[in-house]
């Protein structure tokens, strides 16, 4: 039987927020070098730049917050954590971490060492980064599906078990572990299968090699295997989310998505030797293992956060609240991303702005546009983020997808707020022709989007510099 739906919390703190007037706008943009990333956030009127540590936490995360114990070590808030992972997630061996960079900065010291091939259904961009500062070389090995904005497939996020077969075979030897991103938030979001989940791991450890979840959207990527895949839906999330993480022999965890906490990470583990590994890591990195990064207040609201987050009224509430923007958004002729992932729309820019190449940065161009017309704050995942120079060539190799994500934080907006970004997008639709690309005048690297500067192109299509 469907239950019934309704929302199931009311606002109690409210926060104010405003709107510049459009010169201002103008202005902060100039001076923010036409990167978002710069931007103030009290100028930002509605900010859908990531859905990471900007949610809203419960009443009990708050009372929780008070709880907490602040000893350097052996906190009873690190135990009721590890409670909550094993109950929830169902690892022994808990490390916390001040965010989910550090716990890959942990497990990959541990395990990358120069020459390693790390395959995924897709790397976020620090996870790719983290991968390479370790002299590993990180690969995506998403199915063909993820590649096409249009495709249908109801898990887009499922990696494609005969390239990691073939990898395998190959570079077996080379391969440390195999990572799984759920939800995969490069390729717009998508939830990946159980069955895939079930088939990586046979895969993986038919050659000795370890799965790890990168597991920052678990109980998003949990709802929507509730929702499509057949023979969960009589399941409670508790018993997919349990099921996800039992073929993984460990999850790197940002607790600031479905850990619903503004700061936090997890590194979570089966084997014995490799926690004891890593809590020398920690230690160096982190802080003493039972707190990690983190102050004891912090542990108790993920605690909480970590059993709150599998309540499926709230999962329906959110990934619907996600879908109707994206349904807004096709309304108005705004390409998306299809189907709506669980925690962002991704606008297609490429079929947003066909008249601007990748050269031009159209998705960051048009991230540029929205803050204009309307003061929305949404960020770039195409040419700036993900365009790499090939070694062999010199030359710049730019990404398949050229995207714009409009990442909803949790329990924070109304649809009132969403629709406001979807009128602002329809509007920039009307007039999509007289959008210009811009040029980057600083700014390199893997990670050259956090702190890149931008001049606009001018009307036809040059550069202040002369460049085509
Ligand atoms: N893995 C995934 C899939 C992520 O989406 C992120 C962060 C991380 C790892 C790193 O976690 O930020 O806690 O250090 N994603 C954010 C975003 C930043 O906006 O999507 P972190």
């Amino acid at each position: 039987m469907e239950p019934e739906w309704y929302k199931p919390f009311k606002v109690k703190v409210v926060e104010p927020i405003r709107l510049l007037s459009r010169p201002e706008r103008e202005r902060r943009l100039r001076e923010a070098g036409y990167n978002v990333f710069r931007l103030r956030s009290e100028d930002v009127y509605i900010d859908l730049l990531t859905d990471s540590g900007t949610g809203a936490m419960s009443q009990a995360q708050w009372a929780a917050l008070m709880q907490g114990d602040e000893a350097y070590a052996g906190s009873r808030s690190f135990f009721e954590l590890q409670e909550a992972v094993r109950d929830v997630l169902g690892f022994d061996h808990l490390l916390p971490t001040h965010q989910g960079r550090g716990a890959e900065n942990v497990l990959f010291s541990c395990l990358i060492r120069p020459g390693a091939v790390v395959p995924n259904n897709m790397h976020f961009d620090t996870t790719r980064a983290h991968v390479l500062h370790k002299g590993g070389e990180p690969v995506d090995l998403a199915i063909e599906d993820a590649y096409d904005p249009q495709s249908p497939h109801p898990f887009k996020g499922d990696m494609d078990v005969q390239k990691l077969e073939a990898l395998l075979k190959e570079h077996g030897e080379r391969v440390p572990f195999v990572l799984l991103t759920v939800t995969n938030n490069t390729g717009g979001g998508q939830p990946v299968s159980l069955s895939n989940i079930r088939a990586v791991s046979e895969v993986a450890h038919a050659h000795g090699v370890p799965l790890f979840l990168d597991a920052a959207r678990f109980a998003e990527n949990a709802y929507f295997i509730w929702e499509r895949e057949p023979g969960y839906r009589e399941k409670t999330i508790a018993e997919i989310v349990k099921e996800m993480f039992s073929y993984a022999d460990g999850a790197l965890i940002s607790a600031k998505k479905d850990g619903l906490v503004n700061i936090g990470g997890l590194l979570a583990l089966r084997d014995p030797e490799l926690h004891e590994r890593a809590m020398e890591q920690l230690i160096l990195f982190e802080g003493f293992p039972t707190y990690g990064g983190l102050a004891g207040r912090d542990l108790a609201a993920l605690a909480q956060g970590l059993r709150e987050v599998l309540d499926l009224q709230y999962l329906h509430d959110r990934v619907e609240q996600v879908r109707r923007l994206g349904e807004r958004l096709k309304a108005r002729g705004v390409p998306i991303v299809e189907p709506v992932g669980g925690h962002a729309v991704y606008v297609d820019a490429k079929r947003f702005l066909p008249h601007l190449p990748q050269r031009e940065f159209p998705a960051q161009a048009l991230v540029v546009e929205l803050y204009r017309e309307a003061g929305v704050r949404a960020v770039e995942l195409g040419s700036v983020a993900f365009a790499r120079e090939d070694p062999d060539t010199g030359e710049t190799v730019y990404p398949e997808l050229e995207l714009v994500r409009l990442a909803i934080p949790r329990r924070v907006y109304t649809d009132e707020h969403l629709s406001v970004v979807a009128d602002a997008l329809g509007a920039i639709a009307q007039r999509r022709d007289a959008l210009r690309g811009l040029r980057l005048v600083a700014g390199s690297g893997p990670l050259r989007h956090f702190l890149a500067r931008f001049e606009p192109l001018s009307l036809h299509g040059h550069g202040s510099s002369g460049l085509t």
